[in-house]
């Protein structure tokens, strides 16, 4: 049964990426001295970007690069050198910066036109790097995700075919209102990791956090809804903006 959701109010964005370091730092540590290494799964978008700033600077010499394995959660259907790369955004401000060897960062081949094949190829290198039987799930230490307006997480958005599957590791999703394929980890991935942390900031997440965290809405409309760790545990790390809008300050 999965724990209760752990959420986490920080006073400003700057506490938030604060506190979402020492997350990285202490689940890192953990990893490393229990398994030898940390596996995670990167969000992207526009917050993110603060907490890999701080991670580079303030928490480089805290952390194991040489242990740390990346992956991205979900990836715009591009190539690495485009503006709209989670994995560009990733390298600019973090993976550039520290000494991880170039080994340890498993990109999204996006490069590829044919994004069914983009799926197919990470999942295979998912597949390789956990020595996955079928019907297994990878064991993240670490999966962060976002959370979109429309409750989106990852590549998972509303009424999207993404939504149901059960089998894949990886997929090509198709995003109407984007008219493009989105790839990202199914859902069964994210809820196999030990830790998933969602780091959500600003009063334009205000509304649709209370959807989530407080209202009976249907995962369908709210895929991040459906973010429950099988034996993980969920962490929302939130400033007191995007929290404006919760019944009670946590
Ligand atoms: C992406 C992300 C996505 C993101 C949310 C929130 O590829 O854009 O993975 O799920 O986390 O859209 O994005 P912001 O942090 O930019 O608000």
């Amino acid at each position: 049964m999965s724990s209760a959701a752990d959420i986490r109010v920080l006073t400003t964005p700057q506490e938030l990426f604060a506190a979402a370091a020492e997350e990285v730092v202490h689940v890192t540590n953990e990893a490393v001295a229990e398994r030898g290494r940390f596996t995670i799964a990167l969000s992207g978008g526009s917050t993110p970007k603060s907490l890999y700033n701080l991670l580079a600077t303030n928490a480089r010499n805290a952390l194991p690069w040489d242990r740390m394995y990346f992956f991205w959660g979900d990836e715009r259907h591009v190539p690495p050198t485009h503006t709209d790369s989670n994995y560009r955004m990733v390298d600019e401000t973090m993976l550039s910066k520290v000494p991880v060897p170039p080994g340890n960062v498993y990109r999204m081949p996006t490069e590829n036109p044919d994004a069914a094949a983009v799926a197919e190829a990470y999942e295979a290198t998912l597949r390789k790097f956990f020595q996955l039987q079928l019907g297994q799930f990878p064991k993240f230490d670490l999966i962060l995700l976002g959370l979109g307006p429309d409750g989106h997480t990852a590549s998972l958005f509303p009424g999207t075919v993404g939504l149901q599957e059960k089998f894949r590791l990886v997929i090509a999703n198709w995003v109407e209102k984007l008219n493009t394929h989105r790839l990202t980890f199914s859902l069964p991935v994210i809820n196999a990791a030990r830790h998933v942390a969602f780091l959500v900031s600003g009063t334009d997440k205000a509304t649709v956090l209370h959807s989530v965290l407080e209202e009976n809405v249907l995962g369908e409309q709210y895929p991040a809804k459906l973010v429950q760790p099988a034996d993980g545990n969920l962490i929302w790390l939130v400033d007191r903006a995007a929290a404006s809008g919760l019944s009670q300050q946590k």
